[in-house]
């Protein structure tokens, strides 16, 4: 496996596979049952150059559950960049304090620049529209995860992606994540202007999917399996797309779509956040509670599924079982007060 994670692109099928069995045999720490310390004494560098709740706190908690500590900087404000410092520079200097390095980072291609001037492991925690492979990751993670749950295969799945399909870095690393696998139905569902890049539906089509682009969720959809709802990334609108914009509520997946649209076991994920303002029209709060709601199991699974990348690239992953022992502390059996009982 390459020395980082920049981009799906660098994973084989085989790479892929390993890092979910790593996640699963991560599972029992995760869950706060055991503890191990096997990263004891290595130093996660956490470098945010844009918001995040999930990338920065999970990656930053995966890494203490290994027994690892962390150092973190947030926005270009309280960074040496304010002052002009390059991403060269910047990568050898935090290359010489710490030991794993993930950044977010607003333009494109930023974290691969800065990954070229280090050995040390870098993450891609999303850059600008580009990807955003760790999470993409967690979303496989969940979905095979939950199929198994279910007893569905994932081959001849139908995947229904919809929202900002255009700025939505987390679908073009899932759309490629998933075209690895046995032939899929891909349906993408994009307002005007913000649908999946051309060369992405080449690529998944060319690996033997079948893709179609509808322009509404209002249309006949048969046999749903997932449903994969992202917010607008206005904050990578232009001015002119920004004046007026407003999602029509045709794309809203809610309680209602669900019941005249998909089954009774479809899944509906998000990358999250959602935009919970009304007017954003974003995946609706009717249905909390409901158990094919998964975004939380999402979340949650952010957890085994980034301790697996560090275990990997930093080479502990065939040490975990030899340090675990049990938890002391409290933990409660379920961590939301809604949620599902499976
Ligand atoms: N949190 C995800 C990302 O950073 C999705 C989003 O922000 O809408 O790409
Ligand atoms: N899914 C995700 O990347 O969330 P954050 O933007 O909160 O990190």
């Amino acid at each position: 496996m390459s020395p980082h994670l920049l981009s799906v692109d660098s994973l084989s099928r085989d790479q892929i596979d390993h890092l979910l069995r790593v996640a699963a045999r991560m599972e029992p720490i995760a869950q706060r049952r055991q503890v191990t310390r096997v990263l004891e004494g290595a130093v996660l560098g956490n470098l945010f150059f844009e918001a995040s709740t999930r990338t920065r706190v999970s990656f930053n908690a995966a890494f203490c559950r290994l027994g690892g500590s962390v150092c973190d900087t947030t926005g270009f404000t309280f960074s040496s960049m304010a002052k002009g410092e390059s991403l060269y520079d910047t990568s050898r200097v935090m290359a010489g304090y710490c030991d794993a390095i993930v950044m977010r980072h607003p333009e494109q291609g930023s974290v691969a620049e800065f990954a070229a001037a280090t050995n040390v492991p870098v993450i891609n925690g999303g850059d600008g529209p580009g990807e955003h492979p760790s999470q993409a990751l967690l979303d496989l993670y969940t979905i095979d995860k939950e199929f198994t749950r279910l007893g569905k295969p994932l081959a001849g799945a139908h995947v229904l992606m919809t929202g900002d399909l255009k700025y939505g870095r987390t679908v073009h690393s899932l759309i490629k994540l998933l075209s690895l696998y046995a032939p899929m139905r891909i349906t993408l569902v994009a307002p005007p202007g913000l649908a999946m890049p051309d060369h992405l539906i080449e690529l998944v089509a060319s690996r033997g999917h079948r893709v179609e682009q509808r322009d509404s969720l209002a249309s006949d959809y048969a046999d749903v399996d997932v449903v994969y709802t992202t917010r607008i990334q206005k904050e990578r609108f232009t001015a002119e797309m920004s004046e007026g914009f407003s999602l029509s509520r045709d794309f809203t997946v809610d309680r209602a779509f669900l019941d005249r649209r998909c089954g009774r076991d479809t899944l509906v994920m998000h990358p999250l956040p959602r935009d919970s303002r009304p007017e954003a029209n974003d995946l609706d709060v009717d249905l909390n509670g409901d158990p094919r709601l998964a975004i939380f199991r999402q979340t949650d699974n952010g957890i085994p599924v980034r301790m697996a990348i560090f275990a990997t690239l930093l080479k502990v992953d065939e040490l975990i079982e030899k340090d675990l022992r049990p938890v002391r502390w409290f933990v409660p059996t379920r961590v939301g007060v809604d949620d599902a009982v499976l």
